[in-house]
């Protein structure tokens, strides 16, 4: 008697071993699927099975013209996807199954062949480190960019001077493009990150089988070179049921988004009324919808935000494999949603950044040369210039606070004080302190390697512009 589930029955039968006698129930295969977010894996699915289809043949596994048609099959199936006309729909569980299937229209009985030495786990494996590398390359190419945009500016401002702070609280002044370079750097260690976790996402896992193998004489390292891998996993079981690659990279995208947030968080800051150090412009902020003096920071706000969803997914994926027996678990269909969010948040947050600081705001730099003479981030040099004169350094330290906190209540900064005044406080000060404690002179002094010193920046941006040069990809 036909069954309302009975159209779900024909099509499992189809995919499924003859043991299953009843249709899976209509709610049970949706909860089931997964083609409708692993249909992301396609094009490297079809490449996957390319390279397992000739490697059968190369094998003598199947014939040399099967194997052909199984490619061309393949290939086939990723011109119909491209032009919009295979769209897989539920009844096929999974893209696995959805591929194989439309090669089975395809190519008749031989079609059926390609699913030979191999399971769905060594191949979902396989389309999800062949995903992951594509990705990689192409973060890796979003971080130069973004590193040549800090480097520009950077350039530009080696001279205009940012009030530097601990605590949040005005610290010692800066060189602007030294501010921008902690960045810079940032980003170069996230770049070279990525290169290690790569070194661990290219390794094959095609031809572990389900779980232990293969009885066929398959040639596990003739699939990996066609598919430009760089080893194989040398045990089957691991090979199936490791995601380490997959933590590896969120944890190295959730570092990204750190970086990303914190710069996000300052933008954020300058914007505001109380900073003033940039000004954003229309083409990467928004207005109220009530208030119509506001110009809102949305871009750094929404990276900001969007950093929780990518630390989410690694934490996700720990938690998921952490009870996991050997070997393969259905469980880990559930590595692939917060794998593809993770990657397309972390491109979508650089490209953002990348164009709001390209283009989307700018640094106003009288403000910021302003600021800088408004406060007593020069007291440390005060204690210095006693210090580099004879005074122990923490008696120094003492005697200036003492200094900034009379100015305080006079109302005075510590460039108002006359000569005389000075020397009250201690003999050694003579009229040179005026210039020892002017800003510039303050940020151009901290000429220690790694410093604000303007000709430790000028080095340090010819040193990144040769390191990114070297560094292509
Ligand atoms: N859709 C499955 C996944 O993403 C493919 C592997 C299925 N393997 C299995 N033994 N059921 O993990």
């Amino acid at each position: 008697m036909p069954t309302p589930h009975s159209r779900f029955f024909m099509t499992q039968q189809q995919t499924w071993s003859q043991r299953f006698e009843s249709a899976l129930h209509p709610a049970i295969a949706r909860f089931n699927a997964s083609i409708s977010f692993d249909i992301e894996l396609i094009e490297y699915d079809l490449t996957g099975s390319q390279a397992h289809a000739k490697m059968l043949a190369h094998t003598g596994i199947i014939s040399q013209e099967e194997g052909e048609q199984l490619v061309t099959g393949l290939e086939q199936i990723r011109q119909e996807y491209r032009q919009r006309q295979f769209q897989p729909g539920i009844d096929a569980e999974d893209v696995h199954f959805a591929v194989e299937r439309r090669l089975t229209e395809i190519v008749g009985d031989v079609g059926k062949k390609l699913h030979t030495a191999r399971s769905r786990n060594d191949q979902v494996g396989t389309d999800t480190r062949l995903y992951l590398r594509d990705q990689i390359y192409q973060i890796r190419r979003q971080l130069r960019e973004f590193q040549l945009v800090l480097l520009d500016i950077a350039e530009q401002n080696i001279e205009t001077l940012i009030p530097g702070y601990t605590h949040l609280q005005r610290a010692q002044p800066l060189s602007l493009a030294h501010h921008l370079l902690a960045y810079f750097e940032m980003a170069q260690r996230d770049w070279e990150r990525l290169a290690d976790v790569y070194r661990r996402v290219n390794i094959s896992p095609l031809g572990c089988g389900a779980l232990a193998g293969t009885t066929f004489p398959i040639d596990r390292h003739y699939t990996a070179q066609l598919l430009e891998f760089d080893s194989v996993y040398a045990n089957s079981l691991d090979g199936v049921s490791d995601r380490d690659f997959a933590i590896e990279f969120l944890s190295a995208a959730s570092l990204i988004m750190v970086h990303l947030s914190r710069l996000s968080e300052e933008i954020i800051l300058w914007a505001s009324e109380e900073f003033r150090f940039i000004t954003l412009k229309d083409s990467c902020a928004t207005g109220s919808s009530i208030m119509p003096q506001k110009k809102n920071p949305d871009v750094p706000e929404l990276v900001r935000g969007k950093t929780g969803r990518v630390f989410g997914h690694l934490q996700a994926m720990l938690v998921m494999m952490k009870g996991l027996p050997l070997a393969y678990n259905k469980d880990l269909q559930e590595d692939k949603e917060g794998l593809f969010d993770g990657v397309n948040t972390v491109k979508a947050c650089l490209e953002a950044m990348t164009i709001l600081l390209r283009e989307g705001l700018e640094f106003r730099s009288q403000r910021l040369n302003e600021a800088v003479a408004e406060d007593f981030s020069n007291a440390t040099d005060v204690a210095d210039y006693l210090a580099a004169r004879g005074v122990p350094f923490r008696e120094a330290y003492n005697l200036v606070g003492k200094v900034v906190k009379t100015s305080i209540a006079a109302g005075k900064l510590l460039k108002d004080l006359t000569l005389d005044e000075w020397q009250q406080i201690h003999p050694a000060f003579a009229a040179d302190i005026y210039e020892a404690i002017s800003p510039r002179t303050v940020v151009s002094a901290r000429n220690s390697y790694g410093g604000t010193g303007f000709a430790q920046v000028n080095k340090a941006i010819l040193a990144a512009r040769a390191q990114i040069k070297d560094e292509v990809s």
